[in-house]
């Protein structure tokens, strides 16, 4: 597949079935990722998968003809949405996919109209407290500095730098409620 073949992508709940494509784009970066050095095996991630809503956890992808080019996984407690994993296959990088990720994120939270449906807790936070905007964060390992270009680029801004987690965290600015 081309990278101008990208265009008619978009970004769907993760099913069981797509999760042998999930775990090859996972086990090529587990360095980057805040559990670093965490790799799974097919059974592994099936079980984090299947007890995901334990977590609060969704897990998104962006696809492309049936092909998974990239994921993320959201942790949706009531008060925040947290993006925890995020990560595109390493040849299709630099193509818009990890923005359309995030992006459907932002604007899930920032709109009443778009297509929420697709968000299971969210969905049930609707009913709970009808539509609230709320604070999207995500953490980043200070030595990902592509991963730390990437976010800000997106508009997220950092809120403290953890020497000793070796983690950044940093918080999506626009608009954004809790913002200080
Ligand atoms: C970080 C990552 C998800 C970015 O995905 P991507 O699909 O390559 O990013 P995009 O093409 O959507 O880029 C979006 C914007 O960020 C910018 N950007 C992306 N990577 C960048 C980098 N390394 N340096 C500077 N800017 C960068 C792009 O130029 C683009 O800006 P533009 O739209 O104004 O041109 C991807 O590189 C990745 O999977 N990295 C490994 C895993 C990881 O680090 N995950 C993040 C921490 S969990």
């Amino acid at each position: 597949m081309k990278s101008n073949d990208l265009n008619n992508g978009s970004v769907l709940l993760i099913n069981e079935s797509d999760l042998n494509q999930m775990v090859k784009i996972w086990n090529d970066f587990p360095e980057f990722f805040t559990s670093p050095g965490r790799t799974h095996t097919l059974e592994t991630l099936k079980t984090w998968f299947q007890n995901r809503h334990q977590d609060y956890h969704d897990y998104y992808g962006y696809f492309s003809t049936n092909k998974l080019l990239g994921f993320m996984i959201i942790r949706n407690p009531s008060d925040a949405l947290w993006i925890k994993m995020l990560a595109v296959d390493r040849s299709f990088q630099r193509n818009g996919i990890g923005r359309s990720l995030v992006d459907f994120i932002i604007r899930c939270n920032y709109s009443e109209d778009y297509n929420v449906k697709r968000i299971s807790l969210q969905e049930k936070q609707h009913r709970l407290h009808k539509h609230r905007i709320l604070p999207i964060y995500t953490e980043c390992l200070i030595k990902n500095t592509n991963g730390l270009k990437f976010f800000q680029r997106l508009g997220f801004k950092i809120k403290k730098i953890d020497q000793i987690e070796g983690e950044i965290l940093l918080q999506y600015q626009e608009n954004c409620i809790n913002s200080e």
